[in-house]
Formats: C-alpha cells, structure tokens, sequence
C-alpha cells in the first residue's frame, strides 16, 4: 500500500515546526498564583504537605508579591491564617483581619499586581466548615452563612481587594456579596465565583496549609458530587445569573471535560483552579524520581488550558513562568 500524502509526521520534525502549529500557549499572563497569610512578622514557613508554598507573615508577603508581579503574573489570591476561631468565623470578616491587613499592606507596597481574596469561612471557624451549623445539629445553616460571606467580601473590597472569589458553595451567595458590594458603592468590582467546585479529596493537602480541615463531617453536603456534570452546567447558570463576573472549574485536571462544557455553553471568562493535591502528587512524584516534575507540570497547566481555561490558578504559577 501506498504511503497517505498526507502525513502527520511532518509538522512534528523539529521545536521550531512544533510551536509554528501549537494550538495551545501558555504565558504568565493565564496564572493566578495562591498565597497563604499568617500572623507575625518575619515568617516564612514552609508548607510540609506542598513543598515550596509557603505561610507568609504580611510584611514577607509584600516581597513575595513584588516577585509575582515581576515574573509577569497578574494576579495572586490570598487565603488567611487568622490569629484564633471561632463559631461564626468572625476573623473572616474582620476590618483588622490576616487578609485585610495583606490586602493594604500589598496595595500600598506593588504596583501592577491584581489582588483578589478567596471568600469562605472555614479557615476561620473553629468546626472548619464553610459556613455557620445551625444550633443543635451539625449541619451548615445557608442563610445565615450568607450574611457573613457578604460582610467578608464588603471587608476585603474596603481594604482594596481588586476581585472577590466565594469559594464556600452555599446556595445564593454571589447575588448576596453583589447586592452588599452594590449597596456600598463598589458596583465595579468583579466577582470570580467557584461555581463548580466539587467535594474532592484533592483538597487534602490545602487543609494543612490552611488549617482548615472540618471538625466533624465533610464538605459533601454543600460542594459538587464529582460524578455529575449536567448539575455542573446548572451551578454555572445560576452564579451567572445572579452577577458572577469569571466562572471557576475546580479542582482542574480530573475535572477538564467540565470546563470544556463550561468554555462551549457560556460566554463568560472561565477559570480553573489546579488544587493543591494535584501540585503536591507531581512535586512527590518528581521527588521519588518517578517522572520529570517540570515536563509533567507543563502538560498539565497546557491541558488545563487547552480544555478552555484562560485563568489558571496554580501553586506552579512562579516556576512555570520562570520557564515560559
Ligand atoms: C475554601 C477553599 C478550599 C480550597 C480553596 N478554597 C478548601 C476546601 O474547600 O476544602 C482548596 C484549594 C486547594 O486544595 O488548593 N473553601
């Protein structure tokens, strides 16, 4: 038989053939990159489950940031280690909150870095679930929680927070931070909502570096049963319907066909969050000298992107820019 005249093989040869007919590119400009703020000053402790991320005392997270701003990236979403917690998870909302305190303190010491605030409750409740549990049961109370989750996002927009992410999956909490940032005055700031976020177990590494892990239960009664994706579409709707500005796919990698629906069915930007368990499995992998660490983290942030995210947040976002 013949040889096809049309052959594959032949825009594969060499690099420089190879990136004329890339379909996908990857820059810095696509990365959000995850910070963790603590108490303190002069701390940065590094986080054992995700080697290489750090706790960072607001003062050394103002260097951090001027570091992330010069790689290129445009943005970083904070995450608070606060002093104590309690019930109602009132250090979330805070005026002289961990994350408030960064907010100005990154604001008034970087230029040209985008600052946006991740908005839960669990770092800071002392059962660690990401809303209030209603008096006598163990359940997470959505109404109530929503107030809370407003004041939080009203406090870091008054810091100076660029952007507002709710990450905590209760039903109705972006028309509720819009409606509270709105009635302030602050109808142009954005809101990039988790609206498809699923109970993974992913996350493990996180609850260390947050220290966020629920006292009893689990977080499957209010995010995403991984086995569903039609219910994915209609959580997507809904936060667009009620203001959501950028819609987030997260976790990423075991969830691509979700945000390639999501890229296909809405014309809102789209985000993907490359959780922690998925950083932390290549970095150990890498370490055993199982595979190459720098080879698997560049397919994965490619494949995310390819699948349709053009945001991707990643603990990779300063290694992966330093390369590219
Ligand atoms: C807070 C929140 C979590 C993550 C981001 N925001 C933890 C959780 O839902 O348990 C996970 C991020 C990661 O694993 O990197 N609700």
């Amino acid at each position: 038989m013949a040889f096809p005249a049309n052959r594959s093989r032949r825009l594969r040869r060499t690099e420089l053939i190879r990136s004329m007919v890339r379909e996908t590119r990857l820059s810095p400009k696509n990365f959000i990159y995850p910070l963790f703020v603590c108490p303190g000053s002069g701390i940065k402790r590094e986080i054992s489950s995700m080697p290489g991320n750090y706790h960072f005392s607001v003062d050394l997270v103002v260097e951090e940031c001027r570091e992330v701003a010069a790689l290129g990236i445009p943005a970083v979403i904070l995450f608070g280690l606060p002093e104590a917690k309690d019930e109602s998870g009132s250090g979330a909302y805070a005026d002289d909150g961990i994350v408030q305190r960064a907010i100005r303190a990154i604001k008034a010491g970087v230029t040209n870095l985008l600052v946006i605030t991740d908005v839960c409750l669990c770092e800071y409740t002392s059962h660690g679930h990401c809303g209030v549990i209603a008096p006598g049961t163990e359940e997470v109370d959505n109404d109530p929680s929503l107030d809370l989750l407003a004041r939080s996002a009203v406090s870091h927009v008054r810091a100076g927070a660029d952007i507002v992410a709710p990450s905590d999956m209760m039903d109705g909490r972006v028309a509720a931070i819009r409606k509270a940032l709105d009635s302030r005055g602050f109808s142009q700031t954005p809101i990039l909502a988790y609206a498809a976020k699923y109970a993974s177990v992913f996350y493990g590494p996180f609850r260390e570096a947050a220290e966020s892990a629920p006292q009893f239960g689990d977080r499957r009664a209010y995010q995403m049963d991984p086995a569903n994706v039609r219910e994915a579409m209609r959580e997507v709707a809904l936060d667009i319907q009620e203001g959501a500005d950028i819609v987030m796919v997260k976790p990423a990698l075991p969830f691509l066909d979700v945000i390639a629906r999501v890229r296909r069915e809405f014309r809102l930007p789209v985000a993907a969050y490359q959780v922690s368990g998925e950083y932390s499995m290549i970095r150990a992998a890498d370490r055993l000298g199982w595979l190459d660490g720098q080879r698997a983290m560049m397919e994965s942030l490619t494949s995310i992107r390819r699948a349709g995210a053009e945001m991707i947040l990643t603990y990779f976002a300063k290694d992966a820019a330093r390369l590219l």
